[in-house]
């Protein structure tokens, strides 16, 4: 499968996307700067499995982001669109209610024991604007702590009014608030990830006005000991509203939310992403007393009502839970890292790897660090791969998909190692220099 022409198509379809569609797409994730510009396929005419065929009819395996999170069993799974093809079948939308939502709501209470009322939408952020309004309305208070990226939102961009760089270490450098009211400025209140003295310095200081405390149970970094149990007791202190993001962690290391593993409850924990792999439906869960004050504000919107969503999701759940798919993507997640580690070692580059398994990222730790990773981009799709340097795991990658992927990284990393010891010699990106961080897009 080595394909060595670049593709055209995709990249031009691109640039007419620029011009009508500002930023050219819907999900920062999903720019083809972020990933090669001028190289990247861009377009997709057909996915299924781990292949993805673009336009120019190149079939490529994707060992990179598969559908930046969403499609944990692989593209187009028959079970899954089979679910999907009977709800349209049966009419998406009518004047009446879709039933599968209480089919739906009846499964994710039953692997959260500890929540007793879901509501739903279509997106991971707006899932967290409805998360962060219950909290609010259950308290009547403003503030809100966070830790983390948490999506598109004012409540969460409004910690950019207070200073330019407070969202820079929270996974997405270079967030602008602009648009967001002036009036939110002093709302959202970050801390860092296993700094409880920080949270805590917020908590003295604002001690009748937090609504709520938000982040993912877990990401990058496992908690320190008594992290999340600490999170709990402030939130618990403070009368806040303990929220956990499991919008990219959940279903990924167990069946539902990461924080299950950690053993610690939240009031709220909010779904969307691999919960219906890749049809758009996104949950939000909690215990019953804050849930109803969901009743006590207006939350509410004709697309959630839509039957695909619910359908896709039960079918989702229930094959994730019958075939052990979280121990799977464990398993093929431990197996790339381990491959990168001994890879890197072997040619003498010095990689750092991070994240959990089923959601595993390296960096290159040398000067010419965005060099390296948009070359290892190039070099590894001129050999038919999608990938860059996060690997997220589908059901759909098996052991030896893995050895293949693992033999051609071995062929890249080699020409990187020489890249890099004969600096210039042989000038092999074809293109500019992948971007980083919203700042950075046109
Ligand atoms: C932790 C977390 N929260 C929220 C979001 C936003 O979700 P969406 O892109 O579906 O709006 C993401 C997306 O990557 C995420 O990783």
């Amino acid at each position: 499968m080595m394909t060595t022409e670049i593709a055209t198509k995709g990249w031009d379809l691109f640039n007419r996307a620029c011009k009508m569609i500002p930023g050219g797409t819907q999900l920062l994730s999903k720019r083809p700067s972020m990933f090669l510009p001028e190289q990247w396929p861009s377009y997709f005419s057909k996915a299924r499995g781990v292949e993805v065929t673009d336009l120019d009819g190149r079939t490529y395996i994707d060992m990179s982001m598969m559908g930046i999170g969403a499609c944990v069993l692989g593209y187009a799974d028959p079970e899954v669109d089979g679910a999907a093809k009977a709800a349209i079948d049966a009419g998406v939308a009518s004047t009446l209610n879709a039933p599968e939502e209480l089919v739906l709501a009846e499964l994710l209470l039953e692997l959260h024991p500890w929540a007793q009322m879901v509501r739903y939408a279509r997106g991971g952020g707006e899932a967290m604007s409805i998360a962060v309004r219950i909290a609010r309305a259950r308290t009547g208070r403003d503030k809100v702590a966070f830790c983390g990226y948490h999506g598109w939102c004012d409540w969460y961009l409004a910690a950019n009014l207070a200073e330019d760089e407070a969202l820079d270490s929270h996974l997405l450098p270079g967030l602008e608030p602009r648009g967001v009211p002036r009036g939110l400025l002093g709302t959202a209140l970050p801390f860092h990830y296993n700094r409880i003295d920080e949270l805590r310095a917020i908590a003295d200081a604002n001690r009748n006005e937090l609504a709520a405390i938000v982040m993912e149970p877990q990401r990058g970094q496992e908690p320190a000991p008594e992290f999340l149990e600490n999170v709990r007791d402030i939130a618990n202190e403070l009368g806040a509203v303990l929220v956990f993001d499991e919008i990219t962690t959940g279903f990924r290391m167990t069946d539902g939310g990461i924080h299950l593993l950690a053993g610690v409850n939240p009031d709220i924990a909010v779904f969307a992403k691999a919960m219906a792999n890749g049809y758009a439906m996104a949950a939000v869960i909690g215990i019953e007393s804050v849930m109803q004050a969901a009743q006590t504000t207006f939350i509410s919107s004709t697309n959630w009502t839509e039957r695909i969503g619910p359908a896709a999701a039960i079918a989702t759940i229930n094959k994730f839970r019958r075939e052990k798919v979280a121990p799977h993507l464990i398993a093929i997640g431990s197996q790339v890292m381990e491959g990168w580690r001994s890879l890197a070692k072997r040619k003498g580059l010095q990689l750092h790897t991070s994240g959990l398994p089923s959601l595993c990222h390296f960096s290159f730790e040398h000067e010419a660090e965005l060099r390296l990773t948009t070359l290892f981009t190039q070099l590894m799709l001129e050999r038919g791969y999608l990938a860059y340097n996060q690997f997220k795991p589908s059901f759909a990658h098996s052991s030896g998909q893995v050895e293949s992927y693992l033999a051609t990284v071995e062929e890249v990393f080699d020409l990187l190692a020489r890249d890099i010891s004969e600096p210039n010699s042989c000038n092999r990106l074809r293109g500019p220099l992948a971007q980083r961080g919203f700042y950075r897009l046109a």
